[in-house]
């Protein structure tokens, strides 16, 4: 059984949705990194400060079995699901100390095996060694109708056409920024989920697992 699992892939891939049901499957820790870049921008955004590296020097990123957020103590899981984190992420994970703190932590938190860590650059930089990777992908259309179904459950307003031109300029300044950018690293699975059922991807990658 593979004992470190990176997935990696653009915004609304379901990237967390799956990557969640394997590890409670084969009885692993999720670790949504994307997660943690949302809270460091909710952090700049509560704060109304400037960010630099005496910022986020001693943030407290917490992530529980349950699936819970919290940022410096505050229970957060909410509050870093909005459109406006969602920016703020994608722009605070430009910077190369942002990276550097947040690797750090997510390395430590991988230490222990049996993981299954999401985010964009997880199998190419965060754990170039994971034993599986796999690059999970959509065409944006259907990322932003899964996105934006999601909002609406979570009774954020949701509008289609923002959703999507959010999604496709996350997507640019992610793939495009000097550091560590989105990519599919050279021994990564490539899964194209358009026209895939949550349950289909999973087995998938289950099956690529064991
Ligand atoms: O997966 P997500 O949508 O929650 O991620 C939010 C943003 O965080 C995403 O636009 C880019 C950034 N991110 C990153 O740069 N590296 C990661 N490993 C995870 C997320």
């Amino acid at each position: 059984m593979k004992k470190i699992i990176a997935v990696d892939g653009p915004a609304g891939a379901g990237k967390s949705t799956v990557s969640k049901i394997c590890a409670s499957r084969l009885g692993y820790t999720y670790i949504d990194t994307g997660a943690m870049y949302r809270a460091v921008a909710l952090k700049v955004l509560q704060s109304g400060e400037t960010l630099d590296e005496n910022l986020i020097s001693d943030i407290g990123i917490k992530l529980d079995e349950t699936g819970k957020i919290f940022l410096d103590g505050a229970d957060v899981t909410k509050e870093i699901r909005t459109p406006e984190v969602s920016r703020g992420a994608s722009d605070v994970a430009k910077f190369g100390f942002v990276r550097k703190k947040l690797t750090e932590l997510q390395r430590d938190m991988a230490k222990r095996g049996k993981v299954i860590m999401d985010g964009r650059d997880i199998g190419t930089q965060v754990l170039p060694n994971a034993d599986l990777k796999i690059f999970l992908t959509a065409t944006v259309d259907e990322r932003a109708r899964r996105r934006f179904e999601e909002l609406k459950t979570k009774n954020f307003a949701a509008d289609f056409d923002q959703i999507k031109k959010d999604i496709a300029l996350r997507d640019k300044q992610d793939s495009e920024r000097e550091i560590a950018p989105l990519a599919q690293a050279s021994d990564a699975i490539l899964l194209d989920s358009t026209n895939l059922s949550i349950e289909q991807v999973v087995e998938k990658i289950l099956e690529l697992a064991r």
